[in-house]
């Protein structure tokens, strides 16, 4: 965001916030979940777990998914997803505060204040990523949902009208980034509407990107057009002036806000989901990672551990560590070691053996294909650079 668009700037703000925040931000009275009870088996469930449409369900009438029992669920009751704290010694009304539930709102406070010190001019973007915290009723499947998340926002300020186009152009961005930038397999992500009856209080539109997981489709980022709701609620609740001065066209006005939330936890278990291959043929378990996002870009094995060999490959380490994540391996047979790796996604497998000490050369076996060519130590650097760049979508 930040390093490829001149006008998206940075921003790391707080995580605990004045409680007049969430309440102009609408997140104290409508930042809640639907949640309903099992009085038999005292199991909870977030209501739209069982229809969309939960205004029209007959509760009674449904069976508990867990004890089976049916007629026992109550009607929904609405949850509050906010940590609350305290702030100072003592507990007492006046002292509390929240744990940021997304982090767009510390964007919003800080707008005009980013505005004026980086010069920005409409349309604009200020990015952010950092933790955000929400009491959710169930946790679950494994790091989708869960009570403390890392959120990866962006907040474009844009001129009212121009709001419809721009949600378009992020929304064409935004999609490409997974299959473009992660090596997400294209025919497992998609975009779903938000639906009327599903949009959050702040939402004029809104869109998910989903990813088919092993459990079915579900959300990995919005994006949303949130219209002035958050400036004109931070202006009413501060008193302060938020609007945007147009020195060119003489105008001023409170920027529309287009943003794209995505979740980074959520994100890398797309990432995670779509690289795990069994490759049968081989009898091995692969996670297809690229290179770029592999933990450790290369293990270097010394095919047995006497005659220099260590001695060589950890001198190869040494040369290799300022350019790429490396790890050193001489732990059990060569084929056991790569298989460690390919199950880690180690795209690379640097093997010395007994023809590097006549003729300074080593093996580079290939991940996915476990293709392996013999490379001059001189020119390892050079070669793990053009196969990164030319790694296979
Ligand atoms: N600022 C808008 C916003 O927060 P959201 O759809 O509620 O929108 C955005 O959340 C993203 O944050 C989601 O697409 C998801 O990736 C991530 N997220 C939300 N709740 C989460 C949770 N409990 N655990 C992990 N990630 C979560």
């Amino acid at each position: 965001m930040t390093q490829v668009h001149e006008n998206i700037v940075g921003l790391d703000s707080g995580i605990l916030m004045h409680p007049k925040i969430w309440e102009a931000s609408g997140h104290v009275n409508a930042f809640h979940d639907p949640l309903v009870d099992c009085k038999h088996c005292n199991s909870r469930y977030r209501a739209d777990e069982f229809s969309d449409d939960i205004e029209n369900i007959h509760w009674k009438e449904i069976q508990c998914p867990k004890c089976g029992t049916t007629g026992k669920l109550t009607d929904p009751r609405q949850f509050n997803l906010m940590f609350k704290t305290h702030v100072g010694p003592v507990e007492e009304s006046g002292t509390e505060a929240y744990l940021r539930p997304e982090t767009a709102q510390g964007i919003y406070v800080n707008y005009q204040l980013v505005q004026g010190a980086m010069r920005m001019k409409v349309p604009f973007g200020i990015a952010q990523i950092g933790k955000a915290f929400r009491n959710e009723i169930v946790a679950r499947n494994f790091i989708f949902r869960t009570r403390e998340f890392e959120q990866m926002e962006m907040q474009y300020f844009v001129k009212p009208g121009t709001d419809d186009d721009v949600l378009e152009e992020w929304k064409e961005k935004r999609f490409h980034f997974y299959p473009d930038v992660l090596g997400i397999n294209e025919n497992k992500i998609r975009y779903r509407q938000h639906g009327d009856n599903e949009l959050a209080h702040y939402a004029k539109e809104a869109w998910d990107v989903e990813y088919e997981f092993p459990f079915g489709w579900s959300e990995i980022e919005g994006i949303h057009n949130r219209k002035d709701f958050d400036l004109s609620q931070h202006q009413d609740f501060s008193g302060k002036n938020l609007a945007y001065f147009d020195q060119p066209n003489n105008d001023r006005f409170l920027p529309y806000i287009i943003e794209t939330s995505a979740g980074l936890n959520r994100m890398l278990l797309a990432v995670l989901a779509d690289a795990y291959w069994e490759d049968e043929e081989n009898n091995r378990v692969v996670m297809k990672l690229h290179p770029r996002l592999a933990p450790m870009e290369a293990v270097i094995c010394p095919l047995v551990k006497k005659d220099g060999l260590p001695e060589k490959a950890r001198e190869i380490v040494d040369m290799l560590k300022p350019h790429f994540k490396v790890l050193y391996d001489q732990q059990g047979s060569i084929g056991k070691r790569y298989y460690r790796q390919d199950e880690a996604g180690t795209p690379f497998g640097i093997t010395v053996d007994h023809q590097t000490t006549e003729d300074d050369t080593v093996t580079i076996r290939q991940r996915d294909t476990q293709q392996q060519d013999r490379v001059a130590v001189e020119s390892i650097i050079q070669k793990l650079i053009e196969l990164t760049n030319n790694w296979p979508d």
